[in-house]
């Protein structure tokens, strides 16, 4: 397990202009951290807003905040888990990006731990956090296949059609590049199952598996606390977390529920 010493990037501090303080990290790392913020939804949008617009999740239905359409609350419930609501379930979210298509992109996404639950759980079970550098996934790829590497790119900026019919590419020029690797990736969560549904055989497919599989590979285990607010570059960083157990029983006890809380928001 790495932890947030290995990121890229220096928690701010409470004392700090936060605001001037997590621009500057933004820039320089595509990534923020603040530690110990305050799980108040106000407080929570209010800072964020400095940043972008908070937009109301799309999603809808009952992984919303009840005080807020634009916070995605991830939490295990069994009810919504046996209906696989992906917010409810314990299993594994494999690496994605921020799940909107507008266009232009959202620039920033942001997770926030509320409640870290249970962390004395075996690995690989505590719910530990997935964040992976896209320019990684994508240089991990060229050094796996150096010949098919121009193919698979170009499969990946191609178009492809998505749940609800919108047609996007994967990957996509930024404006401001800071090497070869830095492109743009927008990975909906369900697209994989999407495009193998809709074009089992076709090369975008392929190359949405590989940089799914490359993805995991690469990502960065991290434990967030409770109060752990990050905020994410949206074309450059995606996100995933690993299994969590949802309930257990211990001896002489009443079953119980992980709290385990993580309030997610994108930015437009
Ligand atoms: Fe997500």
């Amino acid at each position: 397990m790495m932890n947030l010493d290995t990121l890229p990037v220096a928690p701010i501090a409470t004392n700090s202009d936060q605001v001037e303080a997590v621009t500057a990290a933004l820039a320089a790392h595509s990534l923020a951290l603040v530690p110990r913020f305050p799980a108040e939804t106000d407080r929570f949008l209010d800072f964020l807003s400095n940043f972008g617009e908070p937009l109301h999740y799309y999603g809808d239905g009952t992984g919303t905040h009840p005080s807020s359409g634009a916070i995605w609350r991830i939490k295990y419930d069994p009810a919504q888990a046996a209906r696989r609501e992906i917010h409810a379930v314990d299993g594994p979210l494999m690496p994605h990006s921020s799940q909107s298509l507008r266009d232009p992109r959202p620039p920033y996404f942001c997770m926030f731990m509320i409640d870290h639950g249970w962390l004395d759980m075996p690995t690989g079970k505590s719910g530990a956090s997935l964040l992976v550098r896209w320019s990684d996934v994508l240089e991990r790829m060229h050094t796996v296949d150096p010949g098919g590497y121009a193919e698979i790119v170009a499969a990946l900026e191609a178009s492809v059609p998505h749940p609800g019919g919108i047609a996007r590419p994967v990957v996509y020029r930024l404006t401001s590049p800071r090497g070869p690797y830095d492109l743009g990736v927008r990975l909906k969560s369900d697209l994989l199952e999407h495009l193998r549904s809709q074009l089992p055989e076709h090369p975008s497919t392929r190359a949405v598996e590989l940089l799914s599989t490359t993805a995991l590979e690469v990502a960065q285990r991290i434990q967030l606390r409770s109060g752990d607010l990050l905020l994410l570059d949206n074309d450059r960083w995606g996100h995933g977390r690993e299994s969590v157990v949802g309930r257990r029983r211990r001896a002489g006890r009443e079953p119980e529920l992980n709290p385990r809380e993580l309030w997610s928001v994108t930015l437009g």
